[in-house]
């Protein structure tokens, strides 16, 4: 049973908006363009299994990595909804090989660019577990008036105006993040709107869970070996050993780590140097997010929103949650000999 005032995405926008007197709505506007996108993913999310959307495409992306049907639905979606707003210069996706800045007078005329991951977790959609889509926005630096260019899409996280995901789990959720709170609107299906559930989300400054491909031990380093030993060991005065919890889908890791605390970690490797995420699709937007909620994200050596994108898809690694889980998982992985305790 609902209880209380239902405060939709768009009133609370409206209500945030109106705290800063210079503020057009644009910004607003757009998140509501991003909350349209997500509801339509969402119709086809919660029937794939009856209509022709599970599986894969047949094409690679710019990556090399396999699409999944949904994952160019989903892609063309976003791309569609943005194009026909009238807040959105132009869009970069981790489907697409460049940028695409759209043409007509009220996009030249829009201030703010999208960047997103269209569907993360892929390799969940078959076998029906969470899902998402991020989303990143920044404030063009390109000319008014003009096409955006691709230094509008280069800019470091500490730019960003506001980033969230579209969770598809057990119920669809928006997490939407700007540099002063971080709220979670529940999709009430009945009435097709974001509904305010999670106000003022803080991520705890411990947790009990670390989150990674425990499966690519092998490869990494002997810091980031004895880290997970120091995870594993048993010292129950300390909580330890900590739970291990991956689902494979970062939206999905990540936003059990924003609500019960916890770290999530795709290192570096033997084989993959800079990690598999990617910095302006994935990391950047829950960095963001992470850390408007207290929390804090890092490469190993650099806070993750300082790091200055040099080319569209580049990946690094990443280690974001609670902010003490982080420092500390940090301490092995930079220690130069190994640590024991
Ligand atoms: P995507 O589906 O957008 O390609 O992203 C998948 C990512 C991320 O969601 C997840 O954390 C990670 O890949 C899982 O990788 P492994 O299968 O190597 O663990
Ligand atoms: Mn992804
Ligand atoms: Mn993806």
């Amino acid at each position: 049973m609902l209880q209380g005032k239902l405060i939709t995405l768009d009133e609370f926008t409206i209500q945030e908006t109106r705290k800063f007197p210079q503020a057009t709505g644009e910004l607003s506007s757009l998140l509501r363009d991003i909350a349209l996108a997500g509801k339509v993913i969402n119709k086809h999310v919660r029937k794939a299994g009856l209509s022709d959307i599970l599986g894969k495409q047949g094409n690679t992306n710019v990556q090399g990595e396999e699409q999944m049907k949904l994952d160019v639905l989903a892609n063309d979606t976003l791309i569609h909804v943005l194009k026909n707003s009238t807040d959105c210069a132009g869009i970069a996706s981790e489907e697409n090989d460049d940028h695409v800045s759209y043409e007509d007078t009220f996009s030249a005329n829009s201030k703010y660019v999208v960047l997103f991951d269209p569907l993360d977790g892929s390799s969940n959609i078959d076998v029906n577990a969470s899902i998402g889509t991020i989303f990143s926005i920044y404030r063009r630096v390109s000319e008014l008036g003009k096409q955006c260019t691709e230094a509008d899409f280069l800019q470091p996280g500490s730019k960003l105006m506001a980033a969230g995901y579209i969770i598809y789990g057990s119920s669809t959720m928006m997490v939407y993040a700007t540099k002063i709170s971080v709220n979670g609107f529940t999709l009430e299906p009945t009435i097709g709107e974001f509904c305010l559930s999670h106000p003022n989300i803080r991520v705890p400054e411990n947790g009990k869970i670390y989150s990674l491909n425990q499966g690519n031990t092998v490869k990494f380093s002997e810091g980031m070996k004895a880290y997970l030993n120091y995870c594993m060991e048993s010292k129950k005065e300390e909580g330890r050993p900590y739970s291990h919890r991956y689902i494979g889908s970062m939206v999905g890791d990540l936003h059990r780590t924003l609500i019960k605390g916890g770290i999530f970690m795709y290192p570096a490797d033997k084989s993959s140097p800079n990690g598999k995420l990617r910095l302006q699709y994935e990391c950047n937007p829950m960095a963001f997010i992470v850390e408007a909620a207290g929390g804090s994200a890092s490469n190993g050596t650099q806070d993750i929103l300082d790091i200055q994108p040099t080319e569209l898809h580049q990946r690094v690694p990443v280690f974001i949650g609670s902010k003490n889980m982080v420092a500390k998982a940090l301490e092995f992985v930079n220690a130069t000999e190994v640590v024991t305790q």
